[in-house]
């Protein structure tokens, strides 16, 4: 982990209210899928805002943000050039074993942008299997990496892009089809992972869910983000996730 300097190299709106912006690092960093990066936006905003890697192309990386509040709104005014902080990689990620070879990965909303990091990272080495949903046809976006997946399944809420039906009805549709996975990873809102966590347990399959909570540090030091597990004890989401066994985490 490391405390870069960022220059911003691009910053440009992908979908309704979804931005991208591309950071040029002074070196390489050393990424693993699902991991993030603490985005420091200055000014009175002195907690930094947690946003997933989506892309790492040698110097340079990506994160796609949708804009919610003061920080993002202030990260989307960053012009080419402004330099701020990015702490970098925060938390485990994901990784796939090398016994499983079929991976699917369910994701809806901003969950969607640390699984396109996945599927970079695993692309040709694993089949994978894309399903994911969207609010409506104005926040599509990432389709021309998902793409690269073996398969992709594009859903909406309100049928204006693809099928009328969510990430997770899109995944157990395809499942009771045969097309079965030997690993699941997902991200997105709580009652998707709730909903995709019930199919899974079902059908006995591995799963694993990255969570989105409220942070403060970041590193694991002041217990803002911790979350419940089904063992009855707690975790840090920033440092002993965000990436869960969805069966060992209380959704
Ligand atoms: C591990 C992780 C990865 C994330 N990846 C992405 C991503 O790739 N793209 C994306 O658009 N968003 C992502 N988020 C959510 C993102 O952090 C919040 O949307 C963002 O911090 C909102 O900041 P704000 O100042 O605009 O909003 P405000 O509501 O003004 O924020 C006020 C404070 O609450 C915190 N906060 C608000 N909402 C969230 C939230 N949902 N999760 C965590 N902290 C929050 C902010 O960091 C800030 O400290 C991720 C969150 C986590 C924990
Ligand atoms: S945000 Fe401080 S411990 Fe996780």
């Amino acid at each position: 982990m490391k405390d870069y300097i960022a220059t911003v190299v691009k910053n440009e709106r992908i979908a309704e209210n979804i931005h991208a912006v591309t950071f040029a690092l002074e070196e390489k960093p050393r990424v693993r899928c699902g991991q993030f990066g603490d985005i420091f936006v200055g000014g009175t905003h002195l907690l930094r805002r947690p946003i997933a890697v989506c892309k790492v192309d040698g110097k340079e990386v990506t994160f796609c943000y949708q804009i919610k509040g003061e920080g993002t709104q202030k990260l989307k005014e960053m012009g080419t050039g402004t330099k701020l902080k990015v702490l970098m990689p925060l938390g485990n990620g994901f990784f796939v074993e090398e016994t499983e070879k079929k991976v699917a990965l369910v994701g809806g909303g901003v969950g969607v942008f640390p699984l396109i990091s996945v599927l970079r990272q695993y692309a040709g080495e694993k089949e994978i299997s894309a399903y994911i949903g969207y609010r409506n046809a104005g926040a599509v976006c990432g389709v021309d990496e998902f793409e690269k997946a073996d398969k992709f399944v594009a859903v909406t809420d309100d049928g204006s892009y693809g099928e009328k039906m969510n990430a997770v009805q899109a995944f157990a549709k395809d499942l009771e089809k045969g097309n079965r996975p030997d690993v699941v990873l997902a991200c997105g809102p709580t009652p998707m992972l709730r909903a995709l966590k019930a199919v899974t347990e079902k059908e006995n399959l591995p799963c694993f869910v990255s969570l989105e909570e409220r942070m403060g540090c970041g590193i694991g030091a002041c217990l803002v983000c911790v979350c419940d597990l089904t063992n009855g004890r707690k975790a840090r989401v920033c440092k002993d996730g965000p990436v869960f066994n969805a069966n060992e985490v209380t959704l």
